[in-house]
């Protein structure tokens, strides 16, 4: 490995081969001194952090230009006004849903959120459903120094707003519901607010990530907007 560990950096064996891979060594005064294999063991789990970062493909979205002038208007107003009131919403735990077929502008408008949100610098989470379940997965083999399950949670139910793309797409085991149904409660119970986007409508979200989970979320919904129209990046 170029960086010198072995496997994915999780490994409990140092790289110098000078510590037992805890990062410490015992000096012969019977005193802890940092390997060198510390820092960067402690560096990567600080960059293992939650993302709050704009994709590339939506960072210069604006309300001012396309995509965003050629949306569904009383999405787009639906948003702006979501956006004059952000504090309030911050504050209550409100955030909106936006549900439609491919390629409507959902995660257009939702990315048009979550960086205003950002501009004004409070904090968001921005993952898509499958990258958030497997962020959640990879804590379950943290080595030492790296984010543990419990410190994720804990960031993802802080988060001033908790930003999940296509909810409902990833496959649904008893695990991902189970996930799922306990991060957007504890957000509900602190209310924080959430933007969501799906495919699906409620019947079948219902059915895609269970009855509960969707109740908890309409409640914590300013709005549910429907995004009417065909799959925008096939037409010319
Ligand atoms: N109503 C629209 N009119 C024109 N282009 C759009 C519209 N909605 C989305 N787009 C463009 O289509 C692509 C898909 O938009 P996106 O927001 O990712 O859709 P969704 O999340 O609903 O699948 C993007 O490149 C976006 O710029
Ligand atoms: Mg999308
Ligand atoms: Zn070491």
């Amino acid at each position: 490995m170029a960086n010198g560990f072995a496997d994915n950096g999780n490994s409990l064996t140092c790289p110098f081969g000078r510590c037992d891979g805890g990062g410490w060594i015992l000096g012969e005064d019977n005193l802890a001194y940092k390997c060198d294999c510390l820092e960067p063991r402690l560096a990567k789990a600080r960059n293992s952090g939650i993302n709050s970062v704009i994709p590339a493909r939506y960072r210069g979205v604006s309300f001012d230009r396309p995509p965003v002038t050629e949306i569904n208007s009383t999405a787009v107003n639906a948003v702006r006004d979501w956006i004059d009131s952000m504090d309030t919403h911050l504050d209550k735990g409100t955030g909106l849903w936006f549900e439609g077929g491919i390629g409507t502008g959902k995660t257009t408008l939702a990315m048009l959120m979550s960086k205003e949100v950002l501009k004004r610098g409070h904090s968001v989470a921005i993952y898509s459903c499958p990258k958030l379940l497997a962020r959640i997965r990879e804590t379950f083999n943290a080595g030492i120094g790296e984010e543990t399950y419990s410190e994720l949670f804990e960031r993802l139910c802080e988060v001033d707003l908790l930003h999940v793309d296509d909810l409902g797409a990833e496959k649904q085991t008893e695990w991902v519901l189970e996930q799922l149904y306990s991060l957007i409660n504890e957000r509900y119970e602190r209310e924080k607010p959430m933007v969501v986007t799906t495919n699906f409508d409620l019947t079948k979200l219902e059915e895609q990530i269970g009855p509960r989970t969707v109740s908890r979320l309409l409640q914590m919904s300013h709005h549910v907007l429907d995004m009417p129209g065909d799959d925008a990046r096939f037409i010319a």
